[in-house]
């Protein structure tokens, strides 16, 4: 399909195709776990529900290392309690992309830290151990925080090669990354289980690591900071209600074929982008990328927001994920950068969020397409 000899195609049966719909459990197959709360009586404080989803979870993980995890309220607070288990002086930096949802930089901020801002990989989007070894030569960083940009999985066996050899450990943001990023032998990672995320408890998160003692801790920390009954660091409250284990169980019980779904969502779009004249880029290593959205480079576009309201016109919904950068929000706008963030500045711009969710109907997308590339510049 190109610009010059494609007919418009019929408009959506709905006004608006919007750009995600939740993928919640259904009351009915929600219903049995919350039958279940009745019988045992037992709300919060990590019940039966919390440790049987806990124990699903961690079976999703391959066997070696072997992981260990731990529920908490979202994954903002997930990301503080692993950045405050390792009892940093205050201020210390924790290097973290520039490029990324601002609950980075808001949970390296809470846990009393410093985020320092770096530049990303123009290939995979992501902040790599290479820039990450970069950046160490000019500040002297104490925590790296790398991001599974739009669910791409973080390579963890050269994350903890860069931990082993510069002695700077690495906890990866993998909020939307369920399913497809792997714990390392020492470096850890954090889901959230928001709504928008392919494995969801509504708000919730999940701490993993092969470290016991570090899941302990985050474990405590988010009880108020109780150990044994005594309370040796200050904690919080972000444990997960036996309410949201219940989604999660009930999410996890039509995981396979709901992940299977959208891999063939996502190859659907895929045969009709890359038909058109001029085919999108596409972030680097996407086939290892469970999906939960659809973020499409168009390089030529200088001025994306402005194609985001013509193909809102047309009744197509589209965000810039991620964007501004972190730099471009006032409360971020004073933080320290390593290096001059040239890739960021360059392409994060460029990158547009496509509706994607299981209520797209292969009519949406032939629509979709044909008006993308039409608007296109
Ligand atoms: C990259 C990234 N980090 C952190 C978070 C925060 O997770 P939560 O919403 O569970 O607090 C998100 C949420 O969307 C995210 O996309």
């Amino acid at each position: 399909m190109s610009k010059h000899d494609s007919a418009v195609p019929s408009a959506p049966a709905h006004r608006e195709i919007p750009l995600y719909i939740p993928d919640m459990p259904t009351a009915g197959e929600l219903l049995p776990w919350l039958e279940k709360i009745d019988e045992s009586r037992w709300y919060t404080n990590f019940g039966p529900l919390n440790r049987l989803f806990e124990e699903t979870v961690r079976r999703y993980f391959p066997p070696t290392p072997a992981v260990h995890v731990t529920t908490v309220a979202n994954g903002t607070l997930g990301l503080e309690l692993a950045l405050a288990a390792f009892d940093l002086p205050p201020r210390s930096a924790v290097l973290i992309p520039a490029f990324t949802f601002v609950a980075t930089a808001t949970a390296v901020v809470r846990a009393g830290l410093t985020p320092v801002l770096a530049d990303f990989d123009p290939a995979s989007w992501s902040l790599t151990p290479e820039i990450a070894r970069v950046a160490l030569e000019q500040i002297p960083i104490r925590v790296v925080m790398p991001v599974t940009t739009f669910g791409f999985p973080q390579p963890v066996t050269a994350w903890d090669a860069f931990s082993a050899e510069t002695g700077v450990p690495v906890i990866i943001d993998a909020a939307g990354a369920w399913d497809s990023q792997p714990i390392g032998e020492t470096t850890a990672v954090v889901f959230s289980l928001h709504a928008t995320k392919n494995l969801s408890t509504g708000e919730g998160g999940i701490v993993a690591s092969a470290d016991p003692g570090f899941i302990e801790r985050v474990r405590n920390t988010s009880n108020f900071g109780f150990d044994a009954g005594e309370v040796r660091h200050i904690g919080t409250n972000a444990k997960l209600s036996e309410y949201h284990a219940a989604v999660g169980l009930a999410m996890l019980a039509r995981w396979q074929r709901r992940k299977a779904d959208k891999f063939k969502l996502l190859q659907a779009y895929r045969d009709r982008l890359d038909k058109l004249g001029n085919p999108p880029v596409y972030q680097h290593g996407m086939a290892r990328i469970v999906p939960s959205l659809l973020a499409v480079r168009l390089p030529e576009q200088s001025d994306v927001a402005a194609l985001a309201g013509r193909l809102s016109e047309q009744g197509v919904l589209t965000r810039q994920w991620y964007y501004p950068p972190l730099y471009r929000h006032p409360a971020f706008a004073a933080l320290p950068h390593a290096g001059e963030l040239a890739v960021t500045r360059e392409i994060a711009g460029q990158i547009l969020g496509l509706p994607f969710h299981m209520g797209i109907a292969p009519t949406d997308m032939d629509y979709i397409c044909f008006w993308l590339d039409r608007l296109r510049s």
